[in-house]
């Protein structure tokens, strides 16, 4: 089965977040299922820059107001097709914003030009290349199967939800410049309150919806998940499904990770952490050193740890934390860190850090007020750091709470907590002081995640088997 994924981002040519790590790893996974996996990218400039000996398989003069080709070889182990429009993508800055941190205004174009390509593909092929399926990620690539079903094109396509509340919202005007058709506006269709929204023009017309965890799956359904669109979700009732994400088991593994020194057991995480603490300048305590590694975004609840962390610091708990986003988070943390010797902030995207910050930390902390998957806890697992969760999305599917019944059991791996206010933040870290001053128990905490499954294998199973129905239904 040849499939062609379709993204904004993807590891190691462009990230911002998890959307690329599972973008980047899905091609390898599913190798092993015999499924052939080519990813379809825009030519930002980091992307054609790995790309020197591409090869032209389409060109034209004019796509969205400006000449765009098609590219396609071969970085890092990745078959790629490259959207090269450089009136839409050849600019510094993300993704997504600019330097100054703003959406780029013409992003409903830069999208739909990708979704446009992709459809294109899905028509006609590439080359020689022809896919049998599209997979579809996020809203950047919802519009895909509305160009297909306006090429009366009938090709199986999946979307994947990795995160509902970024809807892709174009203003209605934009209907035609975006060459989109007009019997898609309609309520049953693309039309969202008087705009359109290219993720539910995904969420519509894809022959299948998933997501990134079961738990966010039936969440979804909900109103206060759903985001305006958990109605559309209900309507496709059995074509939406939860696969949750795994890890990359080479990238992410204590015992060969050059960025650290290396560890089989927890035992071995004292360098990494005692390395830890003197790099982030803090003084040790006789609790827990907490570790962050996320974006700063509402979602994330960085602001309820800020108010759990009293509590904590006089437990003898320590925090340290990297991240990057709203600049009023950014600025509370910073302050927080000069006040307090307990505390130390890194601001910014450091892949290097990132990793020794999981291996050095005992805990990690997540305390998502919505999660779709998260990977971070799934590093933590791997590297013998505790994870504090939140019971929602995908943390809910892959952390099992040390209640008392998993503990007798022996089977718990982290500590989960409800609601995601900052009140039962702060019990579950009273519970993860209780546990890591009873050293057996915290050991046997550590040695249960090291073992949890966090690969790929079982949800490239799935994957695949979702790619073969379609491809036999059709
Ligand atoms: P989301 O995609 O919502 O940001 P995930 O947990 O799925 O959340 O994925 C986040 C990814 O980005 C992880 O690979 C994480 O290690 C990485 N990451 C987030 N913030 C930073 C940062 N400041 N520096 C380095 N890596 C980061
Ligand atoms: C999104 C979600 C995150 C998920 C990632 C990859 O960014 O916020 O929970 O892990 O996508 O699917």
């Amino acid at each position: 089965i040849r499939v062609l994924s379709v993204a904004s981002e993807c590891v190691p040519l462009v990230k911002t977040g998890g959307l690329a790590d599972v973008v980047g790893a899905l091609p390898a996974a599913l190798a092993a299922e015999g499924v052939e996996m080519r990813v379809l990218l825009p030519g930002y400039p980091s992307v054609l820059a790995r790309l020197p000996a591409a090869e032209m398989v389409w060109q034209a003069d004019d796509l969205f107001g400006g000449p765009a080709r098609l590219v396609q070889g071969a970085a890092s182990g990745l078959s790629l097709f490259v959207l090269d429009a450089p009136h839409l993508y050849d600019r510094p800055g993300g993704p997504y914003l600019d330097e100054a941190g703003q959406d780029w205004p013409d992003n409903d174009a830069r999208f739909a030009a990708l979704s446009w390509m992709a459809a294109r593909i899905g028509a006609e092929g590439a080359g020689d290349w022809r896919p049998d399926i599209l997979h579809c990620h996020d809203w950047q690539a919802g519009l895909t199967p509305v160009y297909l079903k306006a090429r009366a094109v009938d090709l199986p396509s999946v979307i994947t939800v990795h995160n509902m509340a970024f809807r892709g919202l174009i203003p209605a005007e934009r209907l035609a410049p975006l060459a989109l058709p007009a019997w898609a506006f309609q309520p049953e269709g693309m039309e969202f309150y008087g705009q359109i929204s290219a993720l539910k023009a995904g969420l519509v017309y894809a022959w299948k919806v998933t997501t990134v965890s079961p738990t966010y799956a039936r969440e979804l359904a909900m109103p206060e998940f759903g985001a305006g669109l958990d109605g559309v979700i209900r309507a496709r009732g059995a074509d939406v499904s939860g696969i949750l994400n795994g890890i990359d088991e080479v990238l992410w593994n204590p015992a060969t990770d050059p960025h650290i020194a290396p560890f089989k057991e927890p035992r071995g995480k004292a360098k990494a952490r005692a390395a830890l603490i003197g790099e982030m300048g803090l003084s040790d305590g006789d609790g827990p050193l907490c570790v962050v590694v996320s974006r700063l975004s509402e979602q994330k609840g960085l602001d309820l740890l800020l108010a759990a962390l009293p509590g904590l610091i006089a437990r003898g708990g320590r925090v340290a934390l990297l991240g990057a986003g709203d600049s009023g988070l950014e600025a509370a943390w910073h302050a927080e860190a000069e006040a307090n010797d307990a505390v130390a902030v890194r601001i910014g995207y450091d892949e290097a850090l990132s990793h020794r910050m999981i291996a050095g930390g005992d805990a990690i902390l997540v305390p998502s007020r919505f999660e779709p998957c998260g990977l971070t806890q799934l590093y933590g697992l791997r590297y013998g750091t505790v994870p504090v969760v939140a019971r929602t999305g995908g943390l809910a599917d892959t952390v099992i709470d040390a209640n008392p019944a998993a503990l007798a059991a022996g089977v718990a791996t982290g500590i989960q907590f409800a609601p995601a206010t900052a009140e039962a933040l702060g019990a579950a870290l009273d519970r993860l002081c209780d546990l890591y001053a009873d050293r057996t128990a915290f050991r046997k905490l550590q040695r249960n995640g090291m073992r949890a499954p966090v690969g790929w294998g079982p949800s490239a199973a799935a994957y695949a088997t979702l790619f073969r129905e379609l491809t036999t239904r059709k």
